[in-house]
């Protein structure tokens, strides 16, 4: 179940997915903009966590962010990962507050359905042992399927974090009764999970449409949200961005606006004996730097 705060009402805790930052920095290969901002600007704005997928192909986040996040969050890091040998020892060096292991296909866009508990066999039960064993708690991406969740209980799983994103698919496409059936889906799945003393976490495609009616199921105790706030983050910025380069420039030529005036005043009494070629060539020089 959610902690409750102090005023009695259960928290549901936010963790920001800060992966498509780093997906805008790698578009440039810089530093900029920089993942580990942004987590301290979420984290200042009520982020209870930071979740950051570190794909096999690092197509968004790298080593490095997930080193620096490592060392430089004041709050929880939930590392969503593929269940491998490679991605078990980077999580055991890093001891991260939790791993979400999450099925990767590497031609997919996003994470693409659920897990699959069952078929992921004596493999998938040893890195949850060893992820356990080094002190990190484990959840497991997965379908609102009965099955499923029964099977992540039986793997010993922590948390399964519900997937969303079919719901949210609907909600988009404007499908009322495919919502509704959805919804229903992900609600008894959360009281499966929490009746078998799983933590229910959710996330996925949430948008600020799509939230309410996840964040009102009882058992839920985190949802985590990536794609839309960043690109939300486009609309509530870019206004200010834009603003803050036109004062720069309006600066900056204000600066060669005063320049340019010294300079033809100092220039006008010799100006005034020249031929009309020679004026042009300093007036062209004046405006250099
Ligand atoms: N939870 C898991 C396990 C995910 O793989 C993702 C996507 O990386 C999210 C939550 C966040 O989804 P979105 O970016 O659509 O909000």
């Amino acid at each position: 179940m959610p902690t409750k705060k102090k005023n009695g009402t259960p928290h549901l805790r936010l963790g920001v997915n800060i992966d498509h930052v780093a997906t805008i920095r790698n578009a440039r290969g810089g530093r900029h903009p920089d993942p580990l901002r942004a987590a301290h600007l979420a984290v200042a704005a009520g982020a209870d966590g930071i979740t950051a997928h570190l794909r096999e192909d690092r197509r968004h986040i790298s080593d490095e962010d997930i080193t620096r996040l490592k060392q430089e969050l004041t709050r929880p890091l939930n590392l969503e990962m593929a269940a491998t040998d490679e991605m078990l020892a980077i999580a055991t060096r890093h001891i991260p507050n939790a791993c979400c292991l999450v099925p990767e296909r590497r031609e997919e866009r996003t994470t693409e359905g659920g897990l699959d508990v069952n078929g992921g066999g004596e493999r998938l039960r040893r890195i949850i042992a060893e992820l356990k064993a080094a002190g990190i708690r484990v959840s497991l991406f997965v379908e609102p399927d009965p099955a499923v969740i029964e099977a992540s209980a039986a793997a010993e799983a922590d948390i399964v974090e519900l997937h969303t994103g079919r719901y949210c698919d609907l909600a988009l496409a404007g499908d009322a009764i495919g919502v509704a059936r959805e919804v229903g889906r992900i609600a008894k799945a959360a009281t499966l999970a929490h009746s078998a003393g799983l933590e229910v976490h959710a996330g996925h495609g949430l948008t600020y449409n799509t939230v309410t009616a996840v964040a009102r199921m009882p058992e839920m105790a985190e949802l985590n949200i990536g794609h839309f706030l960043v690109g939300e983050a486009i609309f509530g910025g870019l206004n200010q961005s834009v603003a803050h380069m036109r004062r720069l420039m309006d600066e900056a030529r204000a600066v060669v606006g005063r320049h340019e005036t010294a300079g033809r005043a100092a220039s006008a009494p010799a100006d005034a004996n020249r031929t009309p070629a020679r004026t042009g060539a300093a007036r062209q020089h004046s405006k250099t730097p």
